[in-house]
């Protein structure tokens, strides 16, 4: 299962290449295309785990001792995701900046700009992944439980729903609460 997330993993970061050409390029009718092809893979990824929740505990505890110390926190396309996505936002504002304009401006304007729609496709990009995050910890606690360590070495579910919270996009999300205030 966790080989055929590497395939979808490949053509992620296949799809990243093509993302961060298009804001060096400053096309973003390009980046939208390229960011709503990433947010169906995330959401096959997702799925993909849904497959495993069924799993009996007693049977994975019986193959369990087969991985050994592998683990999927060794995953280093996994890693690459992570590494890539925080950059985006860089691009991303860069490519405002390119076009007169600020994150703030992109909801204050009369209409959404195409750049608005980057924007939120960049934030559901976002979801997608922390709820693969949330949806991979359940799995675990499920399968495992919620106080075995990881065959990767870490405390397993505590380590893991820590990365929840964890934010690509920090200032997409801040521009929200700028407009409440
Ligand atoms: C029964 C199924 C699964 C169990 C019990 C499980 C368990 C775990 C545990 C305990 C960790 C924490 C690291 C460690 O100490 O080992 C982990 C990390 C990870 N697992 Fe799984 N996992 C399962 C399925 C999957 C699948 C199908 C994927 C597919 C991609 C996956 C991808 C990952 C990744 C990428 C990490 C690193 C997360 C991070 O460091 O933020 N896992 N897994």
């Amino acid at each position: 299962m966790h080989q055929a997330s590497e395939l979808w993993f490949k053509a992620l970061l296949h799809e990243f290449d093509g993302l961060v050409a298009s804001f060096e390029r400053n096309n973003a009718g390009e980046s939208l295309w390229h960011l709503q092809r990433i947010n169906s893979l995330m959401r096959i990824v997702s799925a993909q785990l849904s497959a495993l929740e069924t799993l009996p505990p007693q049977r994975f505890a019986k193959l369990r001792a087969f991985l050994g110390s592998s683990s999927g926190v060794q995953s280093e396309q996994f890693r690459a995701i992570e590494n890539a996505s925080p950059t985006f936002e860089e691009l991303f504002l860069r490519m405002l900046e390119t076009n007169g304009t600020k994150v703030e401006d992109l909801y204050l304007g009369p209409g959404p700009s195409t750049l608005f729609f980057v924007a939120e496709a960049l934030l559901e990009y976002e979801q997608q992944f922390a709820r693969w995050r949330f949806t991979h910890v359940q799995l675990v606690e499920r399968v495992i439980g919620a106080g075995t360590r990881g065959t990767g070495g870490t405390s397993g579910s505590g380590y893991l729903m820590r990365t929840v919270d964890q934010r690509f996009f920090p200032k997409l999300w801040e521009a929200r609460a700028h407009l409440q205030r």
